[in-house]
């Protein structure tokens, strides 16, 4: 291992933002954060907000800034990369972000019933063929219902034509109600289509999202509410037509 990801990971045990469960703390066991992270971690009632998948965690440090009145929890497994949210948040004395480094197939023993109120997935892996890994599959989704509020946003930014359209054939397929759908985001700010609070939110750029703004992939937003107590069922999809 390189010495920065020691030193990283040395600097990571440090931060009161960030909490990295051992495996025997979260597999098929409930986390002792687990339906209290209003009451020992933010030490208020604002709804909490998770951003999935989060890397360096641009999403959860950006929203915290803008947006005092909730509170945000990045997730990842990757330890140098969280290392770079946490750094910001504790450096920034921002008391409204945390970090948690856990797989996100764990989440259902993290938080508790209830206890999140929306979930942003930004550039996730869109795992074409691995259902069971794919963050907006039905498996996830109703894991997401076991901790979200019934009616909780999904938010999903990325520039993979393939989850943005699986994503939303699965919002139709379940009758889900569809909040936000914009094919090209920067496209639609620079056009004006999009303006205001919404082209701030949807302005801040990840790591990632950087690098395919490079390569030049537009970049696709979705939201839409996910009810508490409805069977999620796949939408009839053709994986092969992406990969021809
Ligand atoms: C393509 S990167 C995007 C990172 C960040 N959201 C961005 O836009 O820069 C996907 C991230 O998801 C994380 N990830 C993938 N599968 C995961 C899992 N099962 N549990 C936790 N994190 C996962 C990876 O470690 C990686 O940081």
């Amino acid at each position: 291992m390189g010495k920065d990801k020691l030193r990283r990971f040395e600097e990571n045990r440090s931060f009161k933002c960030l909490y990295q469960p051992e495996f025997e703390e979260v597999f098929r066991k409930d986390y002792h954060m687990k339906g209290r992270w209003h009451a020992d971690h933010f030490k208020n009632d604002n709804p909490v907000v998770l951003e999935l998948g989060c890397g360096r965690g641009e999403y959860t440090v950006g929203l915290s800034r803008r947006y005092k009145e909730k509170n945000f929890i990045g997730v990842d497994v990757k330890g140098a990369r969280l290392w770079r949210g946490a750094k910001s948040v504790t450096e920034e004395g921002i008391s409204n972000a945390a970090f948690l480094r856990t797989r996100i197939e764990f989440i259902e023993w993290l938080f508790g019933p209830e206890e999140v109120s929306e979930i942003w997935i930004t550039f996730a892996d869109p795992q074409i063929r691995r259902d069971n890994k794919r963050l907006t599959a039905p498996m996830f989704l109703e894991r997401y219902q076991k901790f979200l509020k019934d009616g909780g946003v999904v938010h999903l930014k990325t520039d993979s034509p393939y989850l943005h359209e699986y994503t939303l054939a699965m919002a139709e397929k379940n009758n889900l109600e569809i909040l936000n759908l914009v094919k090209d985001v920067y496209k639609s700010i620079e056009e004006e289509v999009i303006s205001g609070e919404r082209a701030e939110l949807l302005s801040i750029k990840t790591h990632y999202e950087e690098q395919f703004l490079e390569q030049g992939h537009p970049i696709t937003y979705m939201s839409f509410r996910l009810p508490g107590n409805k069977k999620i069922v796949a939408p009839e999809w053709d994986h092969d037509r992406y990969l021809r």
